[in-house]
């Protein structure tokens, strides 16, 4: 099965994106052929500040390697890199209609906080569906927010397939485990635009700072507690061996303890979790140049995929190309 999918670089990774997407994207490794991508020009719709895009690009790049993704058995690049996405977003735009994007969530939310709309936010499911359609990708590993881009992509490809001919495969989402949703600092969900997160390579004492702000209730300490529900057991969970998860739901019930010694608790062990990722994003860091050539790799592969898709859309729809172009 071919698999896809894009990551924006819009900040350091937190726990919620690790367990929520980062963490299920190395496990399809196993037994698929892979595609992951940072898309920037994605970012470009949000971000303008061309230091942060291209530092959080190259992270993006640090943090996947060094969380698991395996050049060896992934294709891993930058959206940019690859310009013929680019055409394909025209040759799919050329035949979107206004109502399907008008009608997508991401775009109405976002008008609705005010935010100025500029055309590309307005088109950004469609450089998605770009994205998706380059690689003939079967299977696109998304966040439950993301499952409308995706049945966008559908519609569009089954539009111009429907116009020219069959073109594109007709992509399936797969929809990321709600289970895997990880609480933030506040018990909201964790996210950036909510500034309650912990990230994945933050230091071992800027994590169990953190941890430290978790906001529990004033309950008194004796109190008997339930664990089911308790953001702070939850993120705890996340880290625990299912012996140590049942100890700690024990200890809730039975009460007497301190929600500060729970923090430190889950401090220590998150820590611990990423210490060999830690020390194998150091080792990359070290080493710019290895990384830079993986992404040179990784994005000579994607062209040529999306070369042979390009021409094959530019040949449906009778978009004309110079012979030996
Ligand atoms: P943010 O909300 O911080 O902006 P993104 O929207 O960039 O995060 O998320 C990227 C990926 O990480 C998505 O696939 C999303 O489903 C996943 N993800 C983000 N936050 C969480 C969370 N708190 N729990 C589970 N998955 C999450
Ligand atoms: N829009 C996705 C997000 O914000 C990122 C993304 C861009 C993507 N292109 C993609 C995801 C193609 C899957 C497939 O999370």
């Amino acid at each position: 099965m071919r698999v896809l999918s894009g990551i924006q670089p819009s900040g350091r990774f937190h726990w919620g994106n690790y367990f929520g997407a980062i963490r299920q994207y190395i496990e399809l490794q196993e037994g698929n052929e892979v595609y992951y991508f940072i898309a920037n020009l994605h970012a470009l719709t949000s971000t303008r500040d061309k230091e942060l895009l291209e530092q959080y690009t190259l992270d993006a790049a640090l943090d996947l390697l060094a969380l698991g993704v395996d050049p060896d058995r992934a294709v891993l690049f930058v959206q940019s890199d690859v310009p013929q996405v680019c055409q394909l977003f025209w040759l799919l735009l050329a035949i979107t209609p206004m109502g399907l994007l008008e009608r997508c969530v991401s775009y109405k939310e976002k008008r609705a906080q005010g935010i100025p709309a500029d055309t590309g936010l307005f088109a950004y499911p469609v450089l998605q569906a770009a994205d998706i359609l380059a690689y003939d990708a079967e299977l696109v590993p998304v966040g439950e927010d993301q499952k409308q881009h995706i049945e966008v992509t559908r519609d569009i490809a089954g539009r111009f397939n429907h116009l020219f001919g069959e073109t594109f495969v007709l992509p399936r989402a797969k929809i990321l485990q709600e289970a895997a949703r990880v609480p933030g600092l506040d018990g909201q969900k964790m996210s950036k635009s909510y500034g309650n997160t912990i990230e994945v390579f933050d230091e071992p004492s800027v994590i169990r700072k953190k941890c430290m702000r978790i906001v529990t209730d004033s309950r008194p300490i004796e109190e008997p507690k339930e664990p089911e529900g308790d953001h702070l057991f939850q993120l705890y969970s996340l880290f625990a061996t299912a012996e140590e998860r049942e100890e700690m739901a024990a200890t809730y019930r039975r009460g007497g303890f301190k929600y500060s010694d729970v923090k430190k608790a889950l401090a220590e062990k998150a820590a611990a979790f990423f210490e060999s990722a830690r020390q194998r994003r150091q080792e990359l860091e070290a080493d710019l140049p290895r990384v830079r050539q993986i992404l040179a790799d990784g994005a000579a592969t994607a062209r040529r995929k999306a070369e042979e898709v390009l021409r094959r859309a530019q040949e449906a729809a009778g978009v004309y190309r110079s012979k030996g172009l």
